[in-house]
Order: structure tokens, then C-alpha cells, then sequence
């Protein structure tokens, strides 16, 4: 005892009160400036620090009427506190509905997976493949022992990156501990960009919602899956649900006997420009409508209710820049689907077959390709019907848990190409459930929340070779 414990009990004595206010001050500031320097660098799934991809550029999503408090308030608690913590949704209730005597294997369109994975069979999948891809990602997926990390290169159109992040995070839920260790690049803007031709030599592995015979891109479930916050679209489930009610409303019979579409024609889309000129019930037996999603937003989206768009017969499908999203509803009608041959694939056109699905319209001539077909349909009506039904049903077996059956194949395949092991990249952060529901609005946390997967007590189907 002596001196020291005397120091100790009272230290003000020794430091005047001017030293301990002015290093007080000092770390503050020196707080204040870390925090305004993390603030302003770190990218998060709602886009914040990020510009638009360059090859395909759209409005910026401002931040300015957040005050710089709240600003940081939020990235610091979504971004760096909500992951670490354990108030993680624990127990998660496990799903009922085991169904063990039905056969487990996988639609037949999962072996597509093979074909988009057969550019790396040979050279496998080397950390140059990913670094090569990120010029063309607007973010890298990294997963490590069930957990997920992300880097952000780009914004994200809308809410892309939020609903494609959930849907990666649902399926990490679905099976936990199954999901293996993996390093991917993944680009959430509409068209495929790596070219066959182009990337011969060295093809790149990059992800997004569709590719073509002539692009490498690895074709992955679209975000609407798990919600479309600015349509109103909800998740899957509940969509197909709702669609196929309000088609079972009117009886084939008394559905009207004509061809619909509804869409936006302004997206940088020849064929609905062209399907315009066919808006004649008389002469096309089409009846074109065009969605205006100012109007749509003012009047609450109740007239483009998708439950409420199979009253036709016949429901056309036209690719928008890329692929559209729209697909998956139209199918789901019931009604004979009409699609416009397609420049693009997303993951499950690849399983839809001409004549037993849907009936497949030329491009060229299309006006007078529609009536015949309509008209075919109206004096086939039993065929006609038995196509459509056909096609409602190849959605409905399309359940979530189908949806992530197939993410759970790919990425597992992907992984096994890939020849080295994946760590959590030093700019990545790990993004959680609870994260990316800390960044959404209210809309985005009601999709998101009857999105949530729960583990499954059966293994994936299994793809038969
Ligand atoms: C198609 O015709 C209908 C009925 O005449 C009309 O209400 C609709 O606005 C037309 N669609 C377009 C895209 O012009
Ligand atoms: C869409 O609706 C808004 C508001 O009703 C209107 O101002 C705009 O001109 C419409 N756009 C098109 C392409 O028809």
C-alpha cells in the first residue's frame, strides 16, 4: 500500500481537470471522424456509397433526405452490430410436411445446371475466373462456414440486391450446414454481358437472372421470388396461390376468347413495340394493354392485381430488355400460354416444352402468328385448355422449395469446380437475416418476413443423369 493506491483513488488531483477534458474532446472527435469516415465508405445492400453499373446505367437512388445522423445511425447498427450479435432468429420451427414416399428427384430442367457449368469442367473455377468476373459484378457472394459475406461493387436497380441477398440468406436457412463453402460473382442488371464468342478463351463464371445460347452467364432464380416491393408483387408462394385462385374463377368456356398482354412496351423492346400493332380483337384477336406504373402507383396497383389478369384464354408472353419476369405469372394463369420466341433463358424456361406447355409464336409476322393461334385454340378448345393446365401445373411444382433446391444444386456444383478454398474476403461484411432486415422499409420487411425459410427435414431432390 502507499503511494500508488493513493494515485489510483484519486487521479483528478494529479491531471488538471482542463488535460482530461481536452483528451476527452480529442477522442471524441477522433470517434466522430472514424465513424464519419466508415459512414461514408461503407457500401450496403440498399446501395448506399455506390455508383450505378456502368453498362447498364439508371437513376442513383439519393440518400439526402436521410439527416447524416440517422444515416449513420443505420449503416452503423445494420451494417457492423446486427450480424455479431446472437439475438439471430434461433429456433426456427422446423417445416411439417415431410413427404418421404414421394420421390425425391429434381424437374428434369435442373440438368440445365450441367450445361452452364460445363465451360469449367476442364479448367475448373480459379480465383483469376472470379477476379476476372468482378469487372462485370455488381457484387461478390462469398460464403464460409454457413455464413455469407458480401462485397458491393455497384448499385443494384430498385430492391434486387436486397431480395436476391434474402434469397441466398433463405436458402443458407433451408439447409443449414449443407450449403458448401463458395466464391461467386453475381450481376443483378438484365442482360447477359459474357459473351461466348468474346470469353472463348478464358470464360467467366458470373451470376444473374438469365443468359443465352450465345452468353456464358449462369442463370440464377430472379429476386420476385422472394418479393417485388416496388409492383407489389409478393413472394412466390403466395403469388402462384392468389393467381391461381382468381384463374379458377371463370371456367375455360368463359374466359374471354381472345389473346392479352399487359406490360411496359417502353423498355428498349422491339417485339412490344410490334406487339402494339396487334391490338385489334377483330382482326389480331389481341388485346394489348399498357401498364403505366405512375398511374398503377396512384390508383394502388389494383388494376395490374395478377390474380386478376386471367381472364383471357390466351396470355401472351414478350421479352422485355432481357428476360422478364412476367414469365413465371403467365404460366401460372391457366390459361394457353403464347410466348414470342425468346432471345434469353431464365433458369426454369428451360424446362418448358412447346405444344405441351404453351405454343410458340414467330417473331416475324407476328400479328396474324397470334390470330392463328387463337383461332387454333378457340376450335381446339379441349387442347387448348390441356395446355394451359399443363402450364399452370409445371408452375405449381415449381414450389420455393424447388426454387431452392435449385440454388442449393448450382452452388454446390459451382463449388466442387472451384480450385481453391474461399475465405471472407477483407471488404466484405457479413450480411445476416436480421441486417437485411434492419435496412428495409416497412413494404420490403413485410415481403421479406413471409419470405423467411425454414429448415427442411428432407435432403434437395436429386438430379437424375
Ligand atoms: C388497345 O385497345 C383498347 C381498346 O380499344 C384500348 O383501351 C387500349 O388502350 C389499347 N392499348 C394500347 C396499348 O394502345
Ligand atoms: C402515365 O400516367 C401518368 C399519370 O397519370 C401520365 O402523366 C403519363 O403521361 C402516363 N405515361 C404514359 C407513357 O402513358
Amino acid at each position: 500500500m502507499g503511494i500508488f493506491s493513493r494515485h489510483n483513488h484519486r487521479p483528478s488531483s494529479f491531471l488538471p481537470r482542463y488535460v482530461v477534458f481536452f483528451a476527452f474532446m480529442f477522442l471524441a472527435l477522433l470517434l466522430y471522424f472514424e465513424v464519419d469516415n466508415l459512414v461514408s465508405q461503407t457500401k450496403t445492400i440498399v446501395g448506399h456509397n455506390l455508383e450505378p453499373t456502368p453498362w447498364h446505367v439508371f437513376p442513383v437512388k439519393s440518400f439526402d433526405e436521410e439527416s447524416t445522423y440517422s444515416k449513420a445511425s443505420t449503416i452503423i447498427q445494420c451494417s457492423y452490430l446486427t450480424c455479431s450479435s446472437s439475438s439471430l432468429v434461433t429456433n426456427i420451427p422446423r417445416s411439417t410436411n415431410s413427404k418421404t414416399t414421394e420421390s425425391n428427384s429434381c424437374p428434369s430442367f435442373f440438368r440445365s445446371i450441367g450445361y452452364d457449368l460445363e465451360p469449367w469442367a476442364k479448367s475448373r473455377i480459379s480465383m483469376s475466373h472470379v477476379m476476372e468476373a468482378q469487372k462485370y459484378a455488381a457484387f461478390r457472394v462469398v460464403i464460409v462456414g454457413g455464413k455469407l459475406f458480401v462485397d458491393f461493387y455497384y448499385a443494384c436497380v430498385q430492391s434486387r440486391a436486397m431480395f436476391t441477398i434474402w434469397g441466398i440468406l433463405q436458402l443458407l436457412r433451408r439447409y443449414p450446414g449443407k450449403v458448401p463453402d463458395v466464391d461467386l460473382m453475381f450481376d443483378c442488371m438484365d442482360k447477359p454481358i459474357i459473351d461466348r464468342a468474346e470469353h472463348a478463351s478464358m470464360p467467366l463464371p458470373l451470376f444473374r437472372y438469365c443468359t443465352s445460347p450465345h452468353h456464358f452467364d449462369i442463370p440464377f432464380p430472379d429476386w420476385s421470388f422472394w418479393g417485388w416491393s416496388e409492383t407489389h408483387i409478393s413472394p412466390w408462394n403466395e403469388e402462384f396461390k392468389s393467381i391461381k385462385q382468381g384463374s379458377s374463377s371463370l371456367s375455360w368456356g368463359r374466359k374471354i376468347p381472345v389473346a392479352f398482354w399487359k406490360g411496359n412496351p417502353d423498355v428498349v423492346s422491339p417485339i412490344r413495340i410490334e406487339l402494339l400493332n396487334c391490338n385489334n380483337t377483330e382482326m389480331w384477336r389481341a388485346r394489348i394493354m399498357r401498364q403505366n406504373w405512375t398511374e398503377e402507383e396512384r390508383r394502388g396497383f389494383q388494376s395490374s392485381k395478377l390474380s386478376k389478369q386471367c381472364r383471357y384464354r390466351y396470355k401472351i408472353y414478350a421479352e422485355g430488355y432481357a428476360w422478364s419476369v412476367s414469365l413465371k405469372y403467365i404460366l401460372s394463369c391457366g390459361s394457353l400460354p403464347l410466348i414470342i420466341s425468346p432471345q434469353y433463358q431464365d433458369f426454369l424456361s428451360r424446362g418448358l416444352i412447346p405444344k405441351k406447355n404453351y405454343l410458340s409464336i414467330p417473331p416475324f409476322d407476328l400479328c396474324p402468328s397470334i390470330k392463328a393461334a387463337v383461332d387454333w385454340g378457340n376450335a381446339n378448345p379441349l387442347e387448348a385448355e390441356a395446355i394451359g393446365k399443363a402450364a399452370q401445373d409445371f408452375m405449381e411444382s415449381l414450389s420455393m422449395d424447388r426454387i431452392y433446391d435449385y440454388m442449393y444444386h448450382l452452388i454446390s456444383e459451382y463449388a466442387k469446380l472451384q480450385d481453391f478454398v474461399p475465405v471472407q474476403p477483407s471488404s466484405a461484411l457479413e450480411v445476416c437475416t436480421n441486417s437485411v432486415l434492419c435496412y428495409a422499409d416497412d413494404k420490403q420487411k413485410s415481403l421479406l418476413r413471409r419470405s423467411l425459410a425454414f429448415p427442411s427435414d428432407e435432403s434437395p431432390c436429386t438430379i437424375s443423369r
